[in-house]
């Protein structure tokens, strides 16, 4: 059980990870369209909650079905969980609120958007080279 949820966590995470970068294109595919940037951002949070929600929901499972306690990288685990959920609840309802016919608020949010986007990977891909080093031995977490 605890070996399948790991599997699974695992597996979520990277697809976390390559979901994050294929949304990058969003704000670019969607430059002159701001319609379809409000449609995609709303398409794009479900799909980053629901990603997000899952990787908890393992992550979570393998705690207590593997009486694995709480070392100091599952708790960083949990802190960036939270930290990506607040920012990107955070983002999107300001994308919901915004008058995305005003080409200035449009830029704005794009920007916004892409940022937002690439501090999320950074966090990820911190978070599963912290766990490599942790499985090689090279750091003790
Ligand atoms: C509530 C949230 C989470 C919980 C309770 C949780 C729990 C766990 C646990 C218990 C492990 C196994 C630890 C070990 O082998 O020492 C694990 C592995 C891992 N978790 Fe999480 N996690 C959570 C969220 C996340 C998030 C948000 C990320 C990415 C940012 C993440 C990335 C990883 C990675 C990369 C591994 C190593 C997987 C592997 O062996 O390939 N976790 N997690």
């Amino acid at each position: 059980m605890i070996a399948e949820m790991l599997i699974v966590h695992s597996i979520l995470v990277k697809t976390f990870l390559g979901f994050l970068v294929g949304g990058l294109l969003i704000p670019m595919m969607t430059a002159k369209n701001p319609l379809g940037f409000k449609k995609a951002s709303f398409i794009y949070t479900m799909i980053f909650q629901a990603i997000a929600t899952m990787i908890a929901f393992t992550g979570i499972i393998a705690v207590f079905s593997g009486d694995l306690g709480w070392p100091l990288s599952t708790i960083i685990m949990v802190v960036i969980w939270a930290v990506l959920m607040y920012i990107e609840i955070k983002k999107h309802k300001l994308i919901k609120i915004a008058n995305l016919q005003n080409p200035e608020t449009h830029k704005l949010l794009k920007g916004v958007f892409l940022k937002i986007s690439l501090v999320q990977i950074l966090l990820v891909a911190v978070m599963v080279v912290l766990m490599v080093l942790k499985a090689k031995g090279i750091i003790a977490l």
